[in-house]
């Protein structure tokens, strides 16, 4: 899917007050299980790889599965490099033919997040690329912390004026920020900044991302997609449904054969999908492009 289209999506969710959802995938049956769900509800998708998901599954990998799914449901989901870190990772992806990329720079200092980010978006903005930035470190990672809560993760929070600044500076198109999201499932649930995230969309004015969609309540992404989040991301929730559905299936002793329990963890990751995609807004909202 080429940058005007893309374009056209975050434009849309914009407009009519949806977010676009992006899961993660590392395996097969994970890219079907989001695929089908987004075709089941008629909804546009991400179907991102993090830079270790991608050099699990390999870039042309990636990029063949989607485009096979893509071929029996044209246009359903767009392929997303999810935080990748370093240049190399935003390079691999592109070359591979992904359809959009996350610089991810937002652990560094500011002046070096920007330094790294304009090169990527040089890179990308050469390709015909759509590019997303960080800004304010969105903390945590894509699993479960049970025992610890949300106040025990450092958050760099996004200041309205520096999101300003960073998207002036950088050219990037969409910016990922962080408003009190972490990645994972924690204890309790998180406390969503509105004001903050109010102040920064009316200071930069591109698509906002909400990255670490996992444990946030129905509540909280109805408010975020009401004042400008158009993007949520999720993976945890994802890798709890595949893996508790395997680990399931193979206590029985007898159960050896893939084709077998595959389709029972396909299906419980379909669930969480659908489940998402209801949340966000984004079910029947897929157009032709
Ligand atoms: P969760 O793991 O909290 O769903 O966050 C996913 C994410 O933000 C991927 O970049």
């Amino acid at each position: 899917m080429n940058y005007l289209e893309i374009r056209k999506r975050y434009n849309q969710a914009s407009t009519e007050g949806y977010a676009i959802g992006a899961f993660n995938f590392s395996t097969v049956e994970l890219a079907n299980a989001i695929f089908l769900a987004a075709v089941k509800l008629k909804s546009p998708v991400l179907m991102c790889t993090s830079s270790g998901e991608m050099e699990h599954v390999g870039p042309e990998v990636a990029r063949g599965i989607v485009n096979g799914l893509n071929r029996v449901h044209p246009d359903v989901a767009i392929l997303h490099l999810d935080h990748g870190k370093k240049f190399e990772h935003i390079v691999a992806a592109i070359d591979a033919g992904y359809d959009s990329v996350h610089c991810d720079g937002s652990a560094l200092p500011y002046k070096e997040n920007v330094r790294l980010t304009k090169k990527c978006v040089q890179y990308a903005h050469k390709h015909g690329k759509w590019i997303e930035g960080e800004l304010g470190h969105v903390g945590g990672s894509s699993t479960l912390h049970k025992d610890q809560s949300y106040s025990d993760v450092e958050m760099i929070m996004t200041e309205p004026d520096e999101a300003r600044r960073f998207v002036q500076e950088t050219g990037v198109n969409s910016l990922a920020i962080n408003i009190g999201n972490v990645h994972g499932v924690w204890n309790g649930i998180p406390h969503i900044d509105f004001k903050r995230l109010k102040e920064i969309q009316k200071a930069t004015r591109i698509p906002l991302v909400l990255h670490g969609g996992s444990g946030i309540p129905m509540g909280q992404i109805k408010k975020a997609l009401s004042f400008g989040i158009d993007k949520i991301n999720i993976n945890t929730e994802i890798r709890v449904a595949y893996s508790e559905s395997i680990r399931n299936s193979l206590k029985d002793k007898n159960m050896f054969i893939p084709t077998s329990y595959m389709p029972l963890a396909v299906k419980a990751v379909q669930k969480v999908v659908e489940t998402k995609i209801k949340m966000f807004g984004s079910t029947n909202k897929l157009r032709k492009l």
